[in-house]
């Protein structure tokens, strides 16, 4: 017994490491753990394609044993020098010696600045082509998706696509494919990914999808870095992206808030309730009990974003102002947005809430609901009547 690699088509093997209990990500929560994958290719030139977190080299070089000595590895491709996928490379150029190691242009000289290595990486151009004796390789740049260097692999004769992080997800499992899970569960966990790393990109999501139509690529299956391959029904999978990149907002508000003495906690109910009787899907999430991470992932279809937070200290509360900062830079497009909160004394928060949703360009379209202290039944039916509105306004633009 030991690591086994796992058979993907004739000459595809997924060789890669599954981490069943990171919980955190970079900051992005991984309740789910997470996998990362790499290929090995059995062609003339024996072809690695990515590596795995540094930790997990020793799942790696099993994997990889179970079917061949690691030392026939001839090529290894860097799709992508983040070190979740690059940070065993160092040690496994040192091991095993391979002729050649290739990456982008970008993607050189980014793991010689993370590595310093003592060899040369050989840079390959967008649409350059490897042979690997028997079987090609295809190399499409992907700058910005999700980094400088980010490029994709496509296996020509085999029509397999290595997406690196596109089209992954942090799920680990011991299925290796995506149509031996449930599809509730990849649809959040992809959706969840794309929100927390790829929504800035969205632009280059729909270049790309484009740009894979124009090429009229043949792909059978998507191998990405993270989670399962896709190897039935693609068009479901390049459909969620389309849709998520296109950032159109459904009839649904995220009410994402905190509170100190469950006075902003009354006002997020009270404006769910107005939210709900106008038949607008709400979720309503209180920092402190929803990652940043989970909130994002329902903002990312939603057409209404709703802030609230106490003042404290003449300040945002700190949960709030790390998820405004977090949201910022995911910019977020094609929502409506309101700010609510309680104070006691000076109630800066909300208004700083609405600076920060403006500068987003998120559209105000209620004034910012401040409550002083606790709010009484008269307070709460205006946070009814406000959420009431806003589901309106979602409604009308929706309309249009
Ligand atoms: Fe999975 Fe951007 O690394």
């Amino acid at each position: 017994m030991g690591f086994k690699a796992v058979k993907i088509s004739e000459y595809v093997y997924w060789v890669g490491a599954i981490d069943w209990t990171i919980r955190d990500f970079h900051g992005y929560s991984t309740e789910w753990g997470t996998t990362y994958n790499a290929y090995l290719i059995l062609a003339d030139k024996i072809t690695l394609i990515d590596t795995v977190k540094a930790p997990f080299k020793h799942e790696l070089l099993a994997r990889i044993a179970s079917v061949i000595d690691p030392k026939q590895i001839s090529y290894v491709v860097s799709n992508h020098s983040e070190m979740d996928h690059s940070g065993a490379l160092p040690s496994l150029i040192q091991d095993l010696k391979p002729e050649k190691v290739f990456a982008s242009v970008m993607g050189e000289k980014a793991l010689q600045e993370h590595f310093h290595l003592p060899v040369e990486i050989v840079p390959l151009n967008d649409g350059s082509e490897l042979s690997l004796g028997n079987l090609r390789l295809k190399f499409l740049e992907t700058r910005m998706l999700h980094w400088p260097d980010s490029m994709m692999t496509y296996l020509v004769e085999e029509k397999l696509l290595f997406s690196q992080d596109g089209f992954g997800m942090h799920l680990a499992s011991g299925e290796r494919f995506a149509d031996e899970i449930e599809e509730t569960i990849l649809k959040q966990q992809a959706a969840k990914y794309y929100a927390n790393i790829l929504l800035p990109y969205s632009p280059l999501i729909l270049k790309l999808l484009e740009r894979v139509a124009e090429l009229a690529l043949k792909i059978e299956k998507i191998c990405p870095d993270h989670g399962p391959i896709w190897r039935q029904d693609l068009n479901k999978v390049l459909k969620w992206y389309e849709d998520w990149a296109n950032q159109s907002p459904k009839l649904k508000a995220v009410i994402v808030y905190d509170t100190m003495w469950q006075s902003t906690d009354l006002m997020a109910r009270a404006l769910a309730d107005g939210l709900c009787a106008e038949g607008i899907e709400v979720r309503v999430m209180r920092l402190r009990a929803n990652d940043r991470s989970d909130v994002m992932t329902e903002v990312l279809d939603a057409g209404a974003v709703i802030v609230g937070s106490p003042t404290l200290n003449n300040n945002l509360f700190p949960t709030v102002a790390d998820l405004l900062t977090y949201m910022k830079g995911l910019k977020p497009k094609n929502k409506i947005g309101a700010a609510f909160g309680s104070y006691g004394w000076s109630g800066e928060a909300v208004g700083m809430i609405a600076e920060r949703l403006r500068a987003m360009g998120i559209e105000l379209v209620v004034e910012p609901l401040k409550i002083k202290y606790v709010p009484d039944n008269e307070s709460l039916n205006k946070c009814r009547t406000t959420g009431a509105r806003i589901a309106q306004i979602l409604k009308q633009k929706k309309e249009k």
